[in-house]
């Protein structure tokens, strides 16, 4: 397994390109299902995950084809068909692999009929059930079993009537599966209480750009008419977001000068106001973000929060960054219930962080020491990297297909700001 060797203490400089935005993409993708003609996704991030959906995707006979990359460019273009669906079957071997495969649900539903997809189980942030995935889609029509580990849905013949569903509490993931679900109902849906963030912005848009019919993108309201077929269309990814906050925290923490060329600031104001309260520099600049600091950075309280609010994908980074703050930050993550595995690996660091339940209290530390850390989970991953760079010494982060996951060639972009970075196979 790879891993990644740090030597701490240069400060972040200069421009890093902003990749197309995980979260974005994976709920992109399976839109490919919804109709027979071409769909065309620009901007696509080259990472773990979206190798794995192209996968899975080519399970049901989607073929998939890759575009105008060459070696040194960053994101890629994808043209997805699914000229005639071979199967409506999601294995467990596949899901296992990646939870985001739950999301093939709605859109399988939506243009067979049927799906059958093993049930994604935990990870190591949470439990992460997915009831309300399962709950819209009975609201809309659809028969819902659940079998050996497998849940499979069924649409009444003729297709799902549409319906309407009040979520009790804001979900991503089953606001995708209902949305993509609903757009070739055969009657009008609507969504309450579902989610906002910009990812699910970049679902309408694209679902729109295919013919859907939906009224209340970007509010808490979806209505959805149901139309009967979609079809191809060509689109860009938006560019993420976490990753853009990610490199923010780096920046910061080294006392440095970038600019995130690419990055929307409009989709992370939470994240902005979060890094100025600490005494970051944030500003717009022409096509990008500009972020600096003078290394001096002041504690700050902080709770995660479903869009607008701050993003629980940016509580580990931001923590890493408030190790070295003049004081105590008090952070609340009240999303998941088990995301604070970073904490023991920054603390083998030096740092000085307490957690009770929900909260953990940062107690600013004068400096980290480079050490050897185990990734656990994504976020927490790139939290001990952030980390690294700005210790003394040597650190090395092992586990690395974790950051893969999500992080597009993290360390040529980290070297692209004059980090000392290396990454080295086989441990
Ligand atoms: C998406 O996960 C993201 N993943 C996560 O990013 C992100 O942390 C999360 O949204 C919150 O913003 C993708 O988009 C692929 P949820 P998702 O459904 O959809 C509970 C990363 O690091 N819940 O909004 O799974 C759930 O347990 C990943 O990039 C139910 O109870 O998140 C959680 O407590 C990590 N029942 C809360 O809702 C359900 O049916 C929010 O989860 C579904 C969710």
């Amino acid at each position: 397994m790879d891993k990644i060797i740090i030597r701490g203490g240069n400060r972040l400089s200069g421009t890093v390109p902003v990749s197309g935005a995980k979260n974005a993409a994976l709920t992109l993708l399976p839109c490919a299902l919804l109709t027979d003609e071409p769909v065309t996704l620009r901007n696509l991030p080259r990472l773990a995950d979206i190798d794995g959906f192209q996968h899975l995707l080519n399970q049901f006979g989607v073929s998939t084809s890759i575009a105008g990359a060459r070696p040194e460019d960053f994101g890629r273009v994808m043209t997805l068909q699914a000229t005639r669906l071979t199967s409506t079957v999601a294995p467990y071997d596949l899901v296992r692999k990646m939870r985001a495969s739950i999301l093939v649900l709605g859109p399988l539903l939506a243009r067979a009929g049927e799906a059958t997809v093993s049930l994604p189980g935990g990870c190591a942030i949470g439990n992460r059930p997915i009831d309300l995935h399962l709950k819209a889609l009975e609201a809309f029509g659809a028969q819902i079993e659940l079998a050996a580990g497998y849940v499979r849905a069924s649409a009444p013949d003729g297709g799902l009537p549409g319906g309407d569903y009040s979520f009790p509490i804001v979900s991503v993931g089953a606001t995708e599966n209902a949305l993509m679900a609903a757009v070739l109902a055969r009657g009008t849906s609507t969504l309450h209480n579902a989610a906002r963030e910009p990812e699910i912005v970049d679902l309408c848009n694209l679902l729109v750009a295919m013919g859907a019919q939906i009224e209340g993108i970007g509010t808490s309201d979806l209505t959805i008419h149901g139309v009967n077929r979609l079809h191809g269309a060509t689109y860009m990814v938006m560019p993420d977001r976490i990753e853009a906050g990610s490199y923010a925290c780096a920046a910061a923490i080294t006392g440095g000068d970038i600019t995130l060329a690419g990055a929307r600031a409009e989709d992370m104001a939470a994240t902005i106001q979060a890094l100025r309260d600490a005494g970051v520099l944030v500003e717009p600049v022409r096509g990008g973000l500009r972020v600096a600091s003078d290394g001096a950075l002041r504690p700050v309280t902080l709770s995660t929060a479903p869009y607008p609010g701050l993003a629980t994908d940016m509580q580990a980074q931001l923590m890493a960054m408030l190790c070295l703050a003049n004081g105590s930050s008090v952070l609340t993550e009240t999303i998941f219930e088990n995301r604070y595995m970073h904490v023991p690996e920054l603390n083998r660091m030096g740092a000085h962080i307490e957690t009770k339940g929900r909260t953990a209290i940062v107690h600013g530390v004068r400096k980290l020491n480079g050490a050897e850390v185990m990734a656990t989970d994504l976020r927490a991953s790139m939290s001990l990297v952030i980390a690294g760079l700005a210790a003394e010494g040597e650190s090395q982060v092992h586990r690395l297909y974790h950051l893969d996951r999500g992080y597009e060639r993290l360390e040529e972009k980290f070297a692209l700001l004059g980090a000392d970075v290396e990454r080295v196979g086989g441990d």
